[in-house]
């Protein structure tokens, strides 16, 4: 999967970067026009200095003594001539030129109008029909300045522009994205088990439906479980009476059978009825654990319930008794329901004493932190097939061969029912084998839920 990429990343990033191009093209086409613009004014400045300097320079032509006499027009302060000129007769006889003029710029005759050379524009006007002209140049660098100088004038504040745009856009994002944050924060505050609708509040109008939709499929998802558990508890329940009869009719039958073959096949019908009563019970017992409402308000003392729990298994197995082990006299307090600890720990027990080694005792551990350890000895489970017990309707291969008869024989639904129970507490329930603290045997542990 592509790794995702961050809005407020993509946007800033994205918008800075138009910004400066369309900044840029337009500080281009401001150029432009500025220098057209300088342009014309220059030119206007140049035709109109040609045009003031003519009568001038004729009139002093006229009244010299000495007409064709060049004389070159005397410096009143240093200064650096921006506009030179130079007025010449028709074959090109220097009449009258500014200070600073280089004659070299201008062609052996004079011209009229404008041309531009390399590094300079001229203009050229004649007067007293043609017999006197001036010609007036000045350096492009002047006009060329000009335009550089507005157009980096542009430019300049595209500097502070970048990081201002930058910092701005992701600030915004972050604010408008406030609340999709919040919104993200409370789908992950929530437990797995939690399908209550997520409230948001004030989500932009493009994530909006989507939040609608979670919503309405949490909706979907929770009214499919729930029918899915109630079909499970009903059709156990439903069950149970007719088996209860059915039960009660084969035991009358066997009572009443002579010994022999007709006796054992209804020694059979009724394990298999048994068996079908434990299942529908396992069943039920699912439907409690997945049904929620596992974890009470107030936190109350276990070890009471947890004495009773093996006192009930001791008698229903043979008295073997496991050993038990709590805190001394102080209690061990869990937020967990009552009912859903005596089931979970009915079930590890039963496992317990089913699966482990006769020979090893079944030992029970309460601590006060309230972590719960059921360990029996027998051979070690495998990590692979241990991950895979907690399943509906898994059980260890090996386990129910003939040997397992009776109350040995599973609904393999005892480890899930466990493990529902703790997940809908919000804690889990964790397989070991061989068990802590040996070398051989199976443990299950789970940490009690606890207040805060
Ligand atoms: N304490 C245990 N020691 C060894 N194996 C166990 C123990 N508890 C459970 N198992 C294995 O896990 C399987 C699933 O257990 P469970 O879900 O309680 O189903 P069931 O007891 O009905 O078979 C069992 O069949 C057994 O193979
Ligand atoms: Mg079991």
């Amino acid at each position: 999967m592509k790794s995702s990429s961050s809005l407020q990343r993509r946007l800033g990033l994205g918008l800075t970067l138009g910004v400066t191009l369309l900044w840029l093209v337009a500080t281009l086409a401001s150029g432009l026009v500025v220098r057209n613009e300088l342009d014309e004014a220059f030119d206007s400045a140049l035709e109109e200095t040609a045009q003031r300097i003519l009568p001038l320079a004729v009139t002093e032509i006229v009244n010299r003594e000495e007409p064709l006499l060049p004389q070159q027009i005397a410096m009143l302060r240093p200064h650096t001539e921006l506009l030179s000129y130079l007025v010449r007769d028709a074959d090109g006889n220097v009449l009258l030129q500014s200070h600073d003029v280089d004659p070299a710029l201008f062609d052996a005759r004079p011209r009229t109008g404008f041309r531009t050379l390399d590094h300079h524009r001229l203009y050229g006007e004649s007067a007293v029909s043609d017999t006197i002209f001036i010609e007036v140049a000045e350096p492009l660098a002047h006009r060329r300045n000009a335009t550089w100088d507005a157009v980096m004038a542009l430019l300049l504040p595209l500097l502070l522009l970048i990081p201002v745009s930058l910092l701005g856009i992701w600030l915004l994002v972050r604010f408008s994205l406030q609340s999709v944050l919040a919104y993200k924060g409370a789908i992950e505050a929530r437990g797995a088990g939690d399908l209550s609708p997520v409230t948001a509040a004030r989500l932009p109008a493009e994530i909006e439906p989507v939040a609608q939709a979670v919503n309405q499929l949490m909706e979907r998802l929770r009214r499919a479980l729930e029918s899915e558990r109630s079909f499970t508890a009903n059709s156990a329940h439903e069950l149970r009476t007719p088996l209860a009869a059915a039960l009660a009719q084969v035991q009358r039958l066997r009572r009443e059978t002579p010994g022999g073959p007709l006796q054992q096949r209804a020694d059979q019908i009724e394990s298999a009825l048994r068996r079908l009563v434990r299942l529908s019970e396992k069943l039920m017992q699912l439907a409690k654990a997945e049904g929620g409402a596992l974890v009470s308000a107030e936190p109350h003392d276990v070890v009471p319930v947890l004495r009773h729990v093996v006192e009930e298994c001791r008698r229903a197995f043979d008295g073997r008794t496991p050993e038990l082990s709590v805190p001394g006299q102080t209690p061990v307090f869990t937020t967990l329901d009552v009912d859903a600890f005596a089931i979970l720990v009915r079930n590890l027990l039963e496992n317990a004493l089913k699966y482990g080694d006769e020979q090893q005792p079944v030992r029970v551990c309460l601590s006060q932190t309230g972590v719960l350890r059921v360990s029996n000895g027998g051979p070690v489970v495998p990590e692979a097939v241990l991950a895979g017990l907690t399943a509906r309707f898994s059980r260890a291969p090996g386990t129910h061969s003939a040997t397992h008869s009776g109350i040995k024989a599973g609904s393999g639904l005892g480890l899930a029912i466990v493990e529902a129970i703790a997940r809908g507490a919000g804690t889990s329930l964790t397989l070991h084998s061989p068990a802590s603290n040996r070398q051989d045997g199976f443990e299950a542990m789970v940490q009690l839920p606890q207040q805060g």
